[in-house]
């Protein structure tokens, strides 16, 4: 099992998904899962979505719930990319414990780092597709089709917690409840850094070094 771990808008989402490309392992990203519950109306997605649209975590029993669902799925046997999530040490330690259950673990965490203000920049530039979660960037990864999902051919849109007021909230929540799971996974050797500041393509060049040392 692979964690990857990052401020709000490093590029986990971008570089979960080239890694599921090259990999065969799927990108489970909690903020996806969020967000597909909130438009399926479930309880889960009511309850998530006051939270996200502040920039707030949303409570770890709710995640973990989602998580161990997703985790379940016969696509996650061999294992999974986790992107947001563990983003507290209790949803670290209910990981590990889930896992354990199955006797399963996690095997490598990446964490990719890059300047605030880097990351201002390219969250207010972000597109997504609904439907199939792919996402851009108008100035370093335009879409061919302006307004229209190079992957599905649906409708790009600006999330609704990509404003700057959330984004800032979002990233003091980074800094004062998932940065200690940093030290978590420092802790148990499974800790590598990427320089999430490069380009996509050097950025994943550093993602599969850090996965083969
Ligand atoms: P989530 O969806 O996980 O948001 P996030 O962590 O804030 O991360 P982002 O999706 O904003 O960024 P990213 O790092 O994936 O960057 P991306 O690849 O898109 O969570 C949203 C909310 O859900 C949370 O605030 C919370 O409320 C809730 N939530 C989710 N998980 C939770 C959990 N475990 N516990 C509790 N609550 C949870 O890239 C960003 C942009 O930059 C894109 O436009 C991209 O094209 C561009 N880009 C990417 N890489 C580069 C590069 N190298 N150079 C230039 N541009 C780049």
């Amino acid at each position: 099992m692979l964690v990857l771990m990052g401020p709000p808008g490093v590029g986990k989402g971008t570089q979960a998904a080239m890694l599921e490309a090259e990999i065969g392992l799927p990108q489970v990203s909690t903020g996806d899962l969020l967000r597909a519950a909130r438009r399926d109306g479930s309880d889960i997605g009511a309850q998530a979505g006051q939270y996200m649209d502040a920039g707030r975590l949303v409570p770890d029993e709710l995640v973990v719930a989602l998580i161990k669902r997703r985790l379940d799925l016969s696509d996650a046997r061999q294992g999974a990319i986790l992107d947001g999530f563990p983003r507290t040490v209790d949803q670290a330690e209910a990981l590990q414990s889930m896992l354990a259950e199955q006797n399963r673990q996690v095997d490598r965490a990446v964490l990719l780092t890059v300047k605030e203000n880097a990351v201002v920049r390219r969250i207010l530039g972000r597109l997504t597709c609904a439907s199939c979660n792919a996402v851009f960037h108008v100035e370093s990864n335009p879409p061919r089709v302006a307004g229209t999902c190079d992957s599905c051919g649906d409708k790009l849109e600006s999330r609704s917690d990509d404003n700057e007021e959330a984004i800032r909230t979002r990233l003091a929540t980074y800094r004062a409840s998932t940065e200690p799971v940093i030290g978590f996974y420092r802790s148990q050797g499974l800790l590598r850094e990427v320089d999430g500041g490069q380009t996509v393509d050097e950025v994943f060049q550093g993602l599969q070094g850090a996965l083969n040392h």
